[in-house]
């Protein structure tokens, strides 16, 4: 099936939030927010800007009727500021004016003095002044202290991974409208409803039945706004419910960078020990991850570090520690693989480490050291229908390994100017909410008088096509044609208590919810069906729009079929929940069996170097990929490609930048360089690894949505053996992104 959504993309006609048709009435929102990084507020003056004429009114934390609290997991992020500001960029008062220009004018009125405090910027930096949000966690296995003992090589380093801004085409936004006796609609472009609906109810100080969210489709999420769509959205309610008029904010591209989260930079050390047969055989990491000025979602960000801090590689002993470091930059927040591109990234800088200092290469420890069926990973769960092994094999002969490794240190023995690198990336990564009571979700769906279908359920469209999922998983079980049904909006009225679009589980949670609300709605019309036609239930089936008793189709249409329901007043609606079985874990202990699955595969990466500028080309990237049995396989392909890229931005381009005392330096696309097309892998090819696919999966086409992303962690191991090759005095660095003004200085280093 084609995305359901290409046809109105293509026409410009698909309606995000800043297309809505808005009220005569509506009102303008905009933020003013702090510029300076921490500090106390001595006093601030709004009274140049209130005086201006269509500045309707400016909302401070004074206004908050109920808590001025959004923190999610920890409350400890205030909506507006109050005494104190703890990052550049966070919000102090809401201007609502008659247009965005005069809000804009009176922003640059309001006069502010802060006293300042000293600037943290750096992770390292507050684990030595000991700031962190919250305890640190570890997962141990084995015991490393005593294993050290008995490996032939260790080796120990630091590496650093940036941030990453999400750049979703569509910035944050809402629109929110008064209804009656109070009751507030909101329109926001965010990948959790629920997650804006209880805020805006804790905020406002009324219960969550007073408040709808509804979210049509967003230009883009990648877990931007997993959590800080929710502040936008709470400013404008607020608005509302003094004012009685619409509010809409949407903020335009510099806001939305300087004031938003990004990917969580990490600093870690760690520590790897080898036998002389190549194995890994203990291995500690120290994570400091860069959590911002509040939680946010760092804890559980955190913890996925945790979970893939040794990637698709058994580890029989290993300790990983992970501290959640408060500094004074905009809290951090969800970035597609939440956590785990930054712990895998560490591992496979000790591989490359290790396998520097043995004078091997380091595809060689990597391939002596995949997971197999029912190995333990650090946190107790075992491995099982486990494609590490397989889907290396398969790429290593697919894309012929060993003739491209030959290519390469041929053509670099001949060429002096211009070196090639090239890295095998295996992953494995873990499918679920980390959090095991976030998994589950629900789906209601209404078949009409006439045979048409609306599909509700709580996943997000935000360009990963979920909903054209959703609607081949309806299709299917229905037996009906794609142009009798309508996937609705998602709304906190027709689908409750939902948890956010995100770990890569919307398709599977929600997916699972609609096959259940689909077959009880067969089962009944199969009755209907079994009484019209004097046959068995078992016997029928639907398919086509027909009905069919065994394998043969009948004259009698689902249309019919409907019709009759109708006398016999049965019920044409379902609602069902579905909630992930077998998944668990214990935080005391932390151990459990947390996933449902892991999706795994492997890249190959080929880069051509130019040594004179420190210029690269990504030549190729080969991928094996674990779709499971993918139910469309478009999409997938799709999902995998643009991971890939931003992967490979994360690792070689995109660069944040904060000047000492906490400003976004890196507050344009001028000064930020995400990937164009001139930057993209020459050539991407995606085959799928065979396999049975896995039934804890929706249809048993195994989640896509973030696994792929780790496949760019290969660009920087590529580049790095490319650098290698040129210069033998260059001492590994492990510093992403690794940036050509970085490979030049590596490729001359003496
Ligand atoms: N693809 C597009 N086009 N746009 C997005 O915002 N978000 C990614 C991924 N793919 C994203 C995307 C992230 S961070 C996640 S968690 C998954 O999609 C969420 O959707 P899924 O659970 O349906 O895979
Ligand atoms: N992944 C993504 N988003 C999340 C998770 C997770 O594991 N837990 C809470 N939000
Ligand atoms: Mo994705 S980072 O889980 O929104």
């Amino acid at each position: 099936m084609k995305n359901i959504d290409s046809y109105t993309h293509l026409r410009g006609e698909s309606i995000f939030v800043d297309d809505l048709m808005i009220r005569q009435d509506a009102l303008i929102g905009l933020c003013f927010d702090a510029p300076k990084a921490n500090g106390r507020i001595v006093q601030v003056d709004y009274s140049k800007a209130e005086a201006i004429e269509g500045v309707v009114r400016i909302f401070t934390y004074k206004d908050v009727l109920g808590e001025n609290q959004i923190g999610g997991i920890i409350p400890d992020e205030p909506l507006w500021a109050e005494d104190e500001v703890h990052f550049w960029g966070q919000p102090i008062a809401f201007i609502v004016a008659t247009s965005e220009a005069i809000a804009k004018k009176a922003r640059v009125l309001i006069e502010i003095e802060i006293e300042e405090f000293p600037v943290i910027t750096t992770a390292k930096e507050a684990k030595e002044k000991g700031s962190f949000i919250n305890a640190p966690r570890s997962f141990n296995l084995g015991d490393t202290k005593s294993s050290f003992k008995d490996c032939d090589y260790v080796f120990e380093g630091e590496t650093f991974s940036n941030g990453q801004e999400h750049l979703y085409l569509e910035t944050q936004g809402c629109y929110v409208e008064p209804k009656e006796n109070g009751d507030i609609k909101i329109t926001s472009s965010t990948q959790g409803p629920t997650q804006v609906q209880k805020t805006a109810a804790k905020v406002l100080g009324i219960p969550m039945h007073k408040i709808e969210v509804d979210v049509t489709r967003l230009g883009g999420g990648f877990g931007g706004k997993e959590d800080q769509a929710t502040p936008w959205a709470v400013m404008a309610a607020v608005a509302v419910q003094y004012l009685n008029r619409p509010v809409k904010y949407i903020l335009n591209r510099h806001d939305d960078l300087r004031m938003t989260g990004k990917r969580h930079p990490y600093t870690s050390f760690f520590k790897i020990g080898l036998t002389k047969d190549l194995k890994i055989h203990a291995f500690e990491v120290e994570f400091l991850q860069n959590s911002g000025a509040a939680a946010d979602l760092s804890p559980a960000i955190a913890e996925r570090t945790l979970f893939h801090a040794t990637n698709s590689y058994f580890i029989p002993n290993v300790q990983t520690t992970v501290y959640s470091c408060k500094t004074n930059l905009p809290p951090n927040t969800a970035f597609r693989g939440f956590g785990g591109p930054q712990g895998m990234f560490v591992i496979e800088s000790a591989i490359a480490a290790a396998a520097d200092n043995m004078g091997i290469d380091k595809s060689n420890i990597q391939e002596c050291n995949l997971l197999v069926e029912n190995n333990e990973f650090s946190y107790g769960q075992i491995a099982t229908e486990v494609q590490a092994v397989k889907a290396w094999q398969t790429a290593k002969e697919k894309f012929n390994l060993e003739a491209l490794q030959k290519e390469t240190n041929n053509f670099n023995t001949v060429n002096f100017q211009t070196k090639k690198g090239i890295s095998v990336m295996p992953i494995a990564f873990g499918i679920s909410f980390t959090n095991t009571p976030m998994n589950h979700a629900r789906a209601l769906i209404h078949i009409y008088q006439d045979g048409s279908v609306g599909v509700s359920t709580g996943a997000v469209e935000m360009g990963q096509s979920v909903n054209t999922k959703m609607l081949q998983v309806a299709q299917d079980i229905l037996g009906i044609s794609a142009d009798k049904l309508k996937l609705e909006t998602t709304n906190t009225t027709r689908v409750a208590n939902t948890s956010p679009t995100a770990a890569s589980s919307t398709a599977d949670l929600n997916g699972k919810a609609v096959e259940m609300a689909c077959t009880n709605l067969i089962k009944r019309l199969q009755k209907i069906a079994s009484n019209l036609l004097s046959k068995e239930p078992e016997n029928i089936s639907f398919s086509e729009n027909f009905v069919w008793i065994d394998a043969k189709k009948t004259t009698l249409t689902w249309g019919e079929v409907i019709a009759q329901a109708m006398l016999e007043r049965v019920s044409l609606s379902e609602n069902a929940h579905y909630a992930t079985p077998i998944i668990n874990f214990d935080k005391t202990k932390e151990k459990g069996h947390p996933f449902a699955y892991h999706v795994y595969g492997t890249a190959i990466t080929s880069v051509t170097l130019d040594c004179l500028h420190g210029t690269y080309e990504i030549d190729a990237v080969h991928i094996i990929h674990d779709f499971g049995k993918s139910m469309n396989l478009g999409i997938d392909i799709g999902q995998v490609e643009g991971a890939l890229a931003q992967g490979i931005g994360w690792m070689t381009m995109e660069e944040i930048a904060y000047s000492s005392d906490g400003k976004l330096l890196s507050n344009a696309l001028s000064t930020y360089k995400v990937p164009d097309i001139f930057s993209a892998a020459k050539k991407v090819t995606v085959l799928p690894l065979e396999t049975e696919g896995n039934s804890m999966a929706i249809k048993k086409s195994k989640a896509v949505g973030e696994p792929p992303l780790m496949y760019g962690i290969g660009t920087y191991f590529a580049i790095q053996h490319a650098v290698k090759s040129f210069n033998k005095n260059h001492k590994l660095q492990f510093n992403a992104p690794f940036t050509p003004e970085k490979v030049l200085m590596s490729l001359y280093e003496k």
